[in-house]
């Protein structure tokens, strides 16, 4: 166990191995260019946690695009509460132009909700959600995600960017962390044992 850690988490076992990774990503970035073949594309990724995905998805798409980064952190240590504050803004303008947010995971949906609110003040012609990962079950806003890589569990999962206390980000698969005993984000809910999605059995 790594001694840097406070709390004694442990890596469970991979959910999602890297090949299904690339391959689905590969999927996205195809669906995506297709979609938004002659739009003025702006990719705006949410730091830290999409970074990875973001940079392997650019490289999957094959239609012009320009990429900008926002950076966000719970607001004053309030994990849950949907407002967040912005860490780091977006360089450029996306008045008039397709946005498109990349988010690593919707988990209830409330941050991806405060982003998507604040980016459409200002003035984009449209915003549209890519999430790598989706953990419907604990959705409390109800989001349209029309590119979402994978249907996980309830469960805290790490790497592809992700972290638990800024560690295990350059995993190359997605695993699941075991926090305090259990392998699940909440306590009293039901997780199964695979990622899910229409391309994923
Ligand atoms: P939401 O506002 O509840 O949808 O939370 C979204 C954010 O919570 C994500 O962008 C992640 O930063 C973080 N998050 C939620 N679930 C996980 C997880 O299983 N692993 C790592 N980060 C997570």
């Amino acid at each position: 166990m790594k001694s840097f850690l406070t709390t004694e988490p442990e890596l469970q076992k991979v959910l999602i191995p890297q090949n299904r990774l690339q391959e689905r990503v590969s999927e996205l970035g195809q669906e995506i260019s297709q979609a938004f073949d002659g739009k003025d594309l702006a990719i705006v990724a949410i730091l830290k946690g999409s970074f990875v995905f973001a940079a392997d998805l650019l490289r999957a798409m094959t239609t012009e695009c320009s990429i900008d980064f926002m950076g966000i952190s719970s607001y004053a240590g309030q994990p849950g509460s949907g407002v967040v504050r912005i860490t780091k803004d977006l360089d450029e303008s996306i008045a008039g132009r397709s946005v498109l947010l990349v988010e690593d995971i919707i988990d209830t949906g409330l941050t991806a909700n405060y982003l998507l609110h604040t980016l459409k003040q200002r003035k984009p012609a449209s915003v549209d959600i890519c999430a790598l990962l989706d953990k419907s079950a604990r959705r409390i806003i109800d989001l349209p995600i029309p590119y979402r890589g994978f249907e996980i569990p309830d469960v805290f999962v790490v790497g592809y960017g992700m972290d638990y206390q800024q560690h295990y980000r350059n995993l190359p698969h997605i695993a699941i962390l075991r926090l305090n005993g259990s392998p699940k984000s909440q306590p009293d809910s039901t997780d199964s044992d695979q990622a899910d999605s229409r391309n994923v059995s």
